[in-house]
């Protein structure tokens, strides 16, 4: 393998990562919405649906980069756990707060994990992963200032 060869390689599997975990909070941010309870119910529920969807939108996205660049991608829930940093979160009892502080970690993390994204694209050559993240960050930090200024 070329060097050129290596540094796609590295770019497909750092996009797999990002889907997994796309995947991944899309559903734990799903689950906040429908478990969420207490005096800021309305508030957080209606936030947890738009975070969301904002999320599920790059699914997609993030799927097809993969394939134009000649990858394979996500096939089943069972290859998304495979691949996820998203920690599980399972008590539907769990206190608001706690969830809103979750999901700024991960949204944090998330930010991150785009970052290490952009920097494999540009080694690899792809602008089009490389332009598009931008967007992708601006959202994710959005999400994460959210979630911060409400636990402030
Ligand atoms: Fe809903």
């Amino acid at each position: 393998m070329t060097s050129k060869d290596n540094s796609k390689a590295a770019l497909i599997d750092s996009l797999n990562g990002l889907l997994a975990d796309s995947f991944a909070l899309y559903l734990k941010t799903k689950n906040f919405h429908w478990h969420v309870r207490g005096p800021q119910f309305h508030d957080l529920h209606l936030l947890f649906d738009t975070h969301a969807t904002e999320v599920f939108g790059l699914t997609d996205l993030i799927a097809e980069r993969v394939r134009k660049l000649g990858g394979t991608t996500m096939t089943s829930i069972g290859s998304i756990a495979a691949k996820t940093t998203i920690r599980n979160e399972d008590d539907a009892r769990l206190d608001a707060m706690a969830m809103v502080k979750q999901l700024f970690e991960d949204n944090t993390a998330f930010v991150a994990t785009l970052k290490s994204v952009k920097e494999l694209a540009g080694e690899a050559g792809d602008n089009a992963t490389d332009g598009i993240i931008d967007d992708w960050t601006d959202q994710a930090e959005q999400r994460a200032w959210f979630l911060r200024e409400i636990m402030a």
